[in-house]
């Protein structure tokens, strides 16, 4: 096979070479290291032992890799912070900078700028006011009617089925038809911006193998193309959806040029459905394993938004993710040098039992449920947060009373991304239709 010398430089640093770090300091018992591996094998055990050990160790741990936090009040110090930044940027001063910066990609990645999530103020600000006010609680409570619609559709779908997969049949067909619709993606094009939302899902992980690296490249360079001719498409014919509006917005008063505009209306197409498809399997992985929670909800059905942040809380789509430091400085207690790397484990800051009386018990009931991290904090706190929260509810709740018998089949997997948590697989009999709306209510005596 012909070896792209680019690639491979970006391959060599962004994943070899960290991968074998990461595979010296785990011999080493560093926090970090193990953490990966425990992310990386779906040790779902072995990493609430993990956040415990990092808790114990205090709120800033240093490790090889730089520093690491479970700790909840440390982790939104952190992700709250002015003294850092998202995103690690070149010195190309040094020989490395320099050919990291020759090797550099030239088509959009959710974690290079100019992604909402790799820019700080003022560029930050101005790409997220664009965006925000259609992701309002009240702009989103406006949407309810039109999700609805969308998940029964979908379970009309798996009617009369003897099996199916809710991970693929359910869980991923409705957030990504939900923001299609809210973004103006034709119908005919779900599925494939769906199968390039899957595979460039890895692009948020380090350590990855020569071939996934390709494959997620691969991905990345054909949503990139796919964004281009569907900004194009409307240019031409214009909608009354979000992404038309970015475009209008761009050609009347040139606020984003055309790289930032496919960026900003990329991140929020993606991200608008590659974890809320985790929160769905998640949830429904939890219900299986705790049937008495579901039973709760059948009986006090008004705990349905409460239970979906207990779910975030306790099983998160989102693990962790990154900062690095932007100067001398203190943060969370520890000193600190510019450009020392901080991981905030979100999984375990909603693990912290300072914070949450008996952390490992699922309670779709806990009064604090809400305080979780799983939607990061601060400046980049999650632009979907509140319409992830309504699908998910609206979904959880309407295939449970849809489908009142349904129960998982041995054989459930997880999907094979680190810093995104969810489920690839879910086998299940969903038994017979319930035609009511209240099946999950009590019954009228
Ligand atoms: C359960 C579902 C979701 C979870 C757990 C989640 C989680 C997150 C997290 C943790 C971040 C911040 C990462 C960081 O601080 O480094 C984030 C940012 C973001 N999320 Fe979500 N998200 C979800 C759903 C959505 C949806 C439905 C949308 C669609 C509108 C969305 C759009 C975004 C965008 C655009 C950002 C970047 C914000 C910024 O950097 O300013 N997310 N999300």
């Amino acid at each position: 096979m012909k070896v792209v010398p680019k690639f491979a430089v970006r391959w060599s640093f962004e994943h070899a070479l960290p991968r074998n770090l990461v595979r010296v300091a785990a011999k080493r018992g560093d926090l970090q290291a193990r953490l990966f591996f425990a992310a990386e094998r779906h040790e779902t055990a072995a990493l609430a032992d993990i956040f415990a050990e990092v808790q114990a160790s205090g709120p800033m741990v240093p490790t090889r890799l730089g520093y690491i936090t479970a700790d909840h009040a440390a982790v939104r110090e952190v992700l709250s912070s002015n003294d850092v930044r998202t995103g690690f940027p070149l010195n190309t001063e040094t020989r490395t900078g320099r050919l990291l910066d020759w090797a550099k990609i030239d088509f959009l990645h959710p974690l290079r700028p100019p992604s909402l999530l790799a820019t700080e103020p003022p560029d930050h600000t101005r790409y997220r006011k664009l965006v925000t006010r259609v992701f309002t609680a009240r702009a989103v409570e406006a949407l309810r009617t039109q999700v609805q619609q969308i998940a029964d559709d979908l379970l009309d779908d798996l009617e009369g089925r003897p099996e199916v997969d809710l991970a693929q049949d359910y869980c991923a067909k409705l957030p990504v038809i939900v923001i299609s619709q809210i973004l103006g993606v034709p119908a005919q094009d779900h599925d494939y911006v769906l199968k390039l939302g899957t595979g460039a899902a890895p692009s948020l992980d380090f350590g990855l193998s020569w071939r996934a690296t390709q494959d997620v490249e691969a991905a990345l360079q054909e949503f990139d193309a796919w964004l281009d001719q569907h900004i194009e498409r409307l240019r031409s014919s214009p909608g009354s959806d979000l992404m038309s509006q970015l475009v209008a917005v761009r050609d009347e008063q040139g606020a984003l040029n055309d790289i930032e505009l496919k960026s900003t209306a990329g991140l929020v197409l993606a991200a608008g459905f590659e974890t809320t498809v985790n929160l769905m399997g998640n949830a429904i992985a939890l219900f299986e394993d705790n049937p008495d929670e579901l039973r709760r909800l059948r009986e006090e059905p008004q705990l349905w938004p409460n239970a979906v942040d207990e779910v975030l809380r306790i099983d998160p789509p989102v693990l962790l993710t990154g900062r690095s430091t932007l100067r001398d400085g203190e943060i969370a207690g520890a000193r600190t040098r510019p450009n020392q790397l901080i991981t905030a484990v979100l999984a375990g800051a909603n693990r912290d039992p300072k914070v949450f009386v008996d952390p490992d018990t699922f309670d779709v009931a806990r009064e604090n449920a809400r305080d979780h991290l799983s939607f990061s904090a601060g400046r980049h706190f999650c632009l979907g947060a509140a319409l992830a929260r309504m699908e998910a509810e609206v979904g959880l709740r309407s295939l449970y009373e849809r489908y009142p018998g349904l129960r998982l089949l041995p054989g459930r997997e997880r999907r094979t991304t680190r810093v995104l948590r969810g489920f690839e697989h879910l086998p299940a009999k969903i038994g017979a239709a319930q035609r009511s709306s209240n099946s999950l209510s009590p019954t009228p005596v």
